[in-house]
């Protein structure tokens, strides 16, 4: 079946899976039997589009990069309109993530949802707060609400545990799961201060303007409470997971944790101990010997503790354009395999 695509947020991971299956389409159809339209963009910026038969992507594409408003097949409908009066078989929900009220995001996926559409997604609002109604109205309906996207970006994570270690019982998922905070402890063991290296940070595009999200662990916990109730089926609330971020490491904490044989990371766990699920996100010394004391920069890593193959870790990029795309991609092409 011919799926039809509809975008919503048509920012760096919109356009990125825009530009990525564009440059695909024909390795797609020939590889996995993948033949798709985009048929709805919407975006804040931009503007709304509908053409049930495919919209004019490239030219959308040049558009965007332009800053430009859309010009064509633009449409009166607001999201939850587009997204329920289109002839859409998916959304990928691509906008902003609002951890606390998970933001418009959360109505855009409930319109999806009951209205029999399967949903893709990189936010994660609506994964860490509303994934156990979300997956069971998805259910109802015969659809699929998948979001590998939410953690790690493309770095199968997710589909990780679904897919090729389904079998083995995971007991623990443990490691570091912001880049923004790997890549400012990397550069504080060199010997920058706190202050200094979020400048840094912040000139280079990985911290934002406010950047407590990451510092103060908060993206990380979201990361944590998706984790806990996909992989381990435990419907644990953000607020069930314990919080410290990065901003009391000191120099001499730096010099202390190098002196001993350690590393100081930022580390997020969620662990089943006598089938009791916690989860907790705090700075820790690992040592120098163990895989995610050599994860460096920007890059994210989790360890699983599996019963039949021990201990597995998996390292890979946890943000950009490509990236995070291809988070988008490798669900649209599962929708494809297994959805109607
Ligand atoms: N970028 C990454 O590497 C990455 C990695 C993992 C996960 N994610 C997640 O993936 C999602 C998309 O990220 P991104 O980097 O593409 O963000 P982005 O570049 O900021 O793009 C989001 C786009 O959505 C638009 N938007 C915001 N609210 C909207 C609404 N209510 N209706 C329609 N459009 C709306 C924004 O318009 P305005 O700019 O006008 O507000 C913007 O163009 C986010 O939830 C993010 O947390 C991103």
């Amino acid at each position: 079946m011919k799926q039809k695509i509809a975008i919503l947020g048509f920012g760096t991971v919109g356009q990125g899976i825009g530009e990525i299956l564009l440059s695909k389409k024909n390795f797609l159809k020939e590889k996995y039997n993948f033949e798709f339209d985009i048929v709805a963009v919407g975006d804040f910026a931009y503007g709304n589009c509908y053409n049930p038969d495919g919209l004019d992507i490239p030219f959308m594409l040049e558009e965007a990069k332009a800053k430009k408003k859309f010009t064509k097949d633009v449409t009166p409908w607001d999201n939850v309109t587009l997204i329920k009066e289109s002839n859409a078989t998916v959304l990928c929900e691509l906008t902003y993530t609002d951890l606390t009220t998970g933001g418009p995001a959360i109505d855009h996926v409930r319109a999806a949802l009951e209205s029999g559409k399967h949903v893709v997604t990189s936010n994660k609002g609506p994964a860490a707060l509303k994934y156990a109604e979300f997956k069971k109205l998805a259910d109802s309906k015969g659809v699929k609400f998948f979001i590998e996207g939410t953690v790690c970006a493309g770095t199968p994570i997710i589909n990780l545990a679904e897919g090729p270690l389904a079998g083995c019982e995971i007991s623990k998922i443990r490691g570091i799961l912001n880049g923004t905070t790997n890549y400012m402890l990397t550069e504080m063991e060199k010997g920058m201060d706190y202050n200094a290296v979020l400048k840094v940070a912040q000139d280079l595009g990985y911290a934002e303007a406010d950047p407590t999200g990451d510092v103060e662990g908060y993206d990380a916990r979201g990361k944590v409470t998706i984790l806990a109730n996909i992989v381990m089926g435990a419907p644990l609330k953000i607020t069930d997971v314990t919080c410290k971020g990065i901003t009391k490491i000191s120099p001499a904490d730096m010099e202390h944790a190098k002196k001993e044989g350690y590393r100081w990371k930022l580390i997020g766990c969620v662990e089943k101990i006598d089938g009791v699920v916690t989860g907790s996100v705090a700075p820790e010394m690992v040592p120098l010997s163990h895989p995610l004391a050599g994860v460096m920069g920007a890059t994210n890593a989790l360890t699983f503790t599996t019963d039949l193959l021990g201990d597995v870790t998996i390292v890979g990029p946890g943000a950009g354009r490509m990236q995070t795309g291809f988070a988008i991609l490798t669900d649209l092409i599962r929708i494809n395999k297994e959805g109607k």
